[in-house]
């Protein structure tokens, strides 16, 4: 066990305000939104303080030392070789995204290539910026990597960008390098923008290397912008700052032409935070080893009390895609366990096209509401064997 530690749940609805606490009655298990139940790391919660209190607290207009330390961090974790002047601000990694469309679509009609099941508020960054989105699903049936030969019919027909999701949400997966490699291929040969969100990246697991679409772009001439944040990381997603890398000559022109006003609009405090969290690696290490500690747990306990059940393993993040299909609860799982069982898991079918029959699942959680949650989908799923299924040497769940 890690030094990281969720509190209990009462004690989290008590001491947080946001949607995960509050979206759901109190006898539901919160398990969707993608916020971790652990401690801020100190050092990070420190330096948002004294940022507080000596009133700096105002406005921003560059990355300034922000450039340097993620740079550092993305040399350090993935060999990535960032120069810091093609670091830009943004508010959020959402943000980043949608001005990097803004800037690179036309004004109307452009086409962004999206590879569902995948992180739904990308249709509305589409949507914001005035595109249409084109789908091209994983291949979930395989091993939900990236569809090339579906993609360059896609690039073939015209489309100005495609919006990675690496590592993916909601499968967890990090493309394979050679993935990556055919992909830039093809951006280059049909001159398409790879706007890559690596948000989840700093949680790969051990094992389970991550390979920037930087790295890959720099060897084959794509163009490419990477946006990423230590939101989820480091779980600081309300503080409000994220930075979006051109990792190229033509993308470096195209980000200079950013809104000045996207600086401005990013948190100074979230800024601080960004900075001391990429240099917190014990403490993502620690939250890492308690994230796969919890999966491990997650794939004992459905082995038990819901062996049909498929688990995709995530290579990076604490979101697990199940496949719930074999448990007969319809096109959108979740939405029955939410009534039947209260258990909040996110609605496989909003991921888009293969989402139907599957729900993701939080596990930056206390080891005991996953197993909670387990026998509450069991006690759904077989009704009468649940209870005869839980072996004697097993300990039952703590009280949540
Ligand atoms: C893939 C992905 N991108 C972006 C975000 C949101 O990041 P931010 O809060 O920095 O906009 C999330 C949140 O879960 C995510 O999973």
């Amino acid at each position: 066990m890690t030094g990281i530690q969720a509190r209990p749940l009462a004690d989290l609805r008590a001491r947080r305000t946001s949607i995960k606490w509050h979206r759901f009655p109190a006898d539901v298990l919160p398990m969707s939104v993608a916020e971790m139940d652990f401690e801020i790391a100190p050092p990070i919660a420190q330096t948002a303080i004294d940022h507080l209190l000596r009133s700096d607290t105002g406005y921003l207009d560059s990355p300034g030392p922000l450039a340097a330390a993620f740079a550092e961090f993305a040399l350090t974790a993935w060999a990535w070789q960032v120069d810091e002047s093609r670091v830009h601000l943004a508010t959020d990694v959402t943000v980043g995204v949608l001005e990097t469309l803004r800037l690179a679509l036309p004004n109307q009609g452009g086409r962004v290539v999206l590879t569902p099941p995948v992180y739904a508020p990308f249709y509305e960054m589409v949507g914001e910026a005035h595109a249409e989105a084109i789908d091209v699903p994983l291949r979930a049936e395989v091993d939900w990597s990236l569809d090339l030969p579906a993609i360059e019919a896609a690039f073939a027909s015209g489309v100005d960008a495609i919006l990675l999701c690496n590592p993916h949400n909601p499968t967890g997966r990090s493309h394979r390098r050679e993935s990556l490699e055919g992909l830039a291929r093809l951006a280059a040969r049909y001159d398409v923008l790879v706007v890559s969100d690596e948000v989840h990246a700093p949680l790969a697991h051990p094992g389970s290397p991550f390979v920037p679409f930087g790295v890959i772009a720099h060897e084959t001439g794509a163009r490419s912008v990477t946006v990423t944040s230590a939101s989820k990381g480091w779980n600081l997603a309300a503080l409000k700052c994220a930075v979006a890398v051109a990792n190229d000559e033509a993308t470096a022109e195209l980000l200079a032409r950013f809104p000045e006003e996207l600086a401005a609009r990013t948190s100074i405090i979230g800024l601080h935070a960004n900075i001391a969290a990429f240099s917190c690696q014990a403490w993502l290490n620690d939250t890492i080893d308690h994230i796969t500690d919890n999966y491990r747990l997650l794939v004992h306990e459905l082995s038990i009390h819901l062996p049909e059940v498929r688990v995709v393993q995530p290579d990076a993040g604490y979101l697990v895609w199940l496949d719930l299909r074999a448990l007969g609860l319809g096109d959108d799982p979740a939405a029955e366990l939410l009534t039947r069982a209260r258990v909040a898991l996110n609605s496989g079918p909003s991921f888009g096209t293969g989402g139907r029959g599957f729900a993701r699942m939080n596990i930056a959680c206390d080891p005991a509401t996953i197993g909670e949650a387990v026998r509450r989908i069991a006690a759904v799923a077989h009704p009468e064997a649940s209870e005869q299924r839980v072996p004697a040497e097993l300990e039952p769940a703590p009280a949540l």
